[in-house]
């Protein structure tokens, strides 16, 4: 696996270091709200993992799977929900954490359906942005690093489902993809 990476973008302790500072951010955001925090698998397991044990308050979960990708490196701009919410999120403050946001399509998608669903508040945390990218318009709460137009791999992000267990936000070699 290790011989597959072209260069490491952000660093174990880097991304540490970046989670604790959100996870704070955040506990002070949401100190006196209904905080809920909806997860988009299958990108978001590691981050939010680490994410939600920063954060200092009475919490509760939910998780979406929705397909926008495929197996493929680029985004079809089609947003299909494939697994929906478990409970009702009438009154809830909605913190959706992700992987990535890319063109924004999903998100901007999702924020309006959660919307719909009668939720307080619905903002987001992400762990990365490429902001060149940006198709559509999202409000991007809380955001871990902004990194260039380059498909990464790691701490969750996958290619063709492999490389989600590397522990840091790396590129691989174009090889790799052929
Ligand atoms: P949009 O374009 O709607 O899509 O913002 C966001 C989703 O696209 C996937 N994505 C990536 N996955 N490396 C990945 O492993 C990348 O560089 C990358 N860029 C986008 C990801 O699933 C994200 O949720
Ligand atoms: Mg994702």
């Amino acid at each position: 696996m290790n011989n597959d990476i072209l260069k490491i973008l952000i660093s174990q302790d880097e991304i540490k270091e970046k989670v604790k500072e959100l996870g704070q951010l955040i506990t002070k955001d949401y100190k006196d709200k209904d905080l809920m925090v909806i997860g988009i698998l299958k990108g978001c397991i590691v981050f939010l993992s680490d994410l939600i044990r920063e954060i200092n308050l009475p919490l509760t979960m939910d998780f979406m799977v929705v397909s926008s990708y495929g197996s493929s490196t680029k985004s079809s701009g089609v947003v299909r929900i494939v697994k929906d919410l478990e409970k009702d999120i009438a009154g809830k403050d909605i913190l959706i954490v992700e992987d990535i946001v890319d063109t924004g399509l999903t998100l901007s998608y999702l924020v309006e359906y959660l919307k719909s669903r009668n939720a307080s508040s619905v903002k987001i945390c992400t762990l990365l942005e490429k902001p060149d990218r940006r198709k559509a318009e999202v409000d991007l709460e809380y955001v871990g690093f902004h990194i260039p137009d380059e498909f990464v791999v790691g701490y969750g992000l996958d290619y063709a489902e492999l490389y989600r267990n590397l522990p840091f936000v790396c590129v691989l070699k174009p090889e790799v993809y052929s």
